[in-house]
């Protein structure tokens, strides 16, 4: 579901012209719809309110502050995994309070960060991890609200770079190890041991998994009871996926996600968060992008686009599949040709997709890519000294630059030449 759509034969944002869009702000560029960002929240955070914990927006999917501060005031938390994200969620003005700190290398920096600004909770990785903590918590004579991420080795996710909960991946604290982990951090006077976390992976389309998760951290939870250690809080962690091939592989919707989280959490009496990413940023942002060149190769055609692998790294990093559509609206019944679309980087990696079925297009033509507003904007990079693309928040009839694209100067901005080579 969500708010891109044909009108009057062009494709709109909610109720504003994509080339209105384009034709203020330039191309490529991110766009964004307030509306799906918060049908999406509402719809995931409604599915699990019953179990009285944080929906905490993945911040590492969409870093765009407007987009967490549109969140942030339906009273979704942030899960960040780096200072950075700490403090770019403080300033989107999510409240310390609902701020979850995940991720396998926190710095004594970021540990002290996290502590003065008093947030929720610090998932922890690994037993070295605690140990830290516990220093840097007696430090400043405050206790660290902890939750130990277990890995319950199970597979799952799109892609192997994005499966997470295996035993051979760097995450989490092995799950047979926990009950020992947990002895240990109990031990730790700086440290308040208040729950388990669990992420297995991301863009999972099958409830399966997550059912064998949850199963081991409900194990884990009663193993841990009957030890006389009694854990008031459950983390899952986010994964579930988004429809990317329109029509293939629809993931389960959230009523059904809450459905097994009921079935093999809900009768232990913890409060029960959720770290979802992509399925609340995805489906609400494209790039969009202007044709430049098509090209006739030998054996295909080429449609060369200004935006690049640098701007929308998934396909060529994931060999992700993102829908291309053209901003005019097609004509039924009209012929389409294959192109190879590929953006204007020197790799031969710079390829969106090969062979696909699009309408007629020309040079000067736009086109968008869907479910971008995930993992796009956020893994961009200035490669081949490209500005990074801007971003824009439509909301109704109205949008706004939400991140303005950089001059050259400000790409440079960092660098110095030494003095030996003035
Ligand atoms: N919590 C933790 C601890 C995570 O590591 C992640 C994602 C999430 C939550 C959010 O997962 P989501 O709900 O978005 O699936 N760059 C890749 C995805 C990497 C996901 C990493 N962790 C991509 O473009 O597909």
């Amino acid at each position: 579901m969500h708010h891109f759509h044909y009108r009057n034969g062009r494709l709109h944002a909610e109720d504003v012209a994509i080339d209105d869009i384009v034709q203020a702000v330039g191309s490529p560029v991110y766009i964004y719809s307030t509306a799906t960002l918060t049908r999406h929240f509402q719809v995931f955070a409604d599915s699990l309110k019953e179990f009285g914990g944080l929906v905490c927006f993945a911040v590492k999917s969409n870093g765009n502050t407007a987009v967490i501060r549109t969140l942030a005031r339906l009273g979704a938390g942030a899960d960040v995994v780096s200072g950075g994200e700490l403090m770019v969620a403080r300033a989107a003005g999510v409240p310390a309070e609902r701020i979850i700190f995940s991720g396998v290398g926190k710095s004594r920096a970021e540990m002290e960060l996290a502590l003065d600004e008093g947030i929720h909770q610090i998932n922890v990785e690994s037993v070295p991890e605690l140990d830290l903590l516990n220093e840097v918590a007696l430090a400043r004579g405050v206790k660290a609200p902890v939750a130990l991420r277990v890995n319950p080795d199970v597979g799952a996710g799109g892609h192997a770079k994005i499966t997470t909960g295996k035993k051979e991946n760097k995450f989490g604290i092995d799950w047979t190890a926990a009950p020992a982990a947990y002895r240990h951090a109990c031990s730790l006077p700086g440290l308040d041991v208040k729950g388990v976390a669990v992420h297995i992976g991301s863009q999972i389309a099958d409830l399966q998994p997550f059912e064998d998760a949850f199963l081991r951290v409900r194990d884990l939870v009663l193993m841990l009871r009957a030890d006389g250690i009694s854990l008031s809080r459950i983390d899952l962690g986010g994964g579930l996926g988004v429809p990317y091939e329109d029509g293939n592989d629809i993931p389960p919707p959230p009523p059904e996600y809450a459905a097994i989280v009921r079935s093999t959490l809900g009768d232990l009496g913890c409060s029960i968060s959720a770290e979802p990413g992509r399925l609340i940023a995805g489906n609400a942002g494209l790039l969009v992008s202007e044709v430049m060149f098509i090209k006739e190769g030998s054996t295909r055609t080429f449609a060369i686009v200004d935006a690049a692998m640098n701007d929308l790294v998934r396909p060529a990093m994931y060999e992700a599949f993102h829908g291309i559509i053209p901003v005019a609206e097609p004509v039924p019944g009209e012929a389409t040709i294959g192109y190879d679309v590929v953006g204007p980087v020197c790799e031969t990696g710079d390829t969106f997709a090969r062979q696909r079925p699009l309408p007629p297009l020309k040079a000067g033509d736009l086109i968008a890519f869907k479910t971008a507003g995930a993992y796009g904007a956020t893994m961009s990079s200035q490669y081949n000294a490209r500005p990074l693309v801007p971003e824009v928040l439509v909301d109704g009839n109205r949008f706004a630059v939400v991140r303005r694209r950089p001059t050259f100067e400000e790409m440079r901005a960092l660098e110095q030449v030494p003095e030996w080579l003035e």
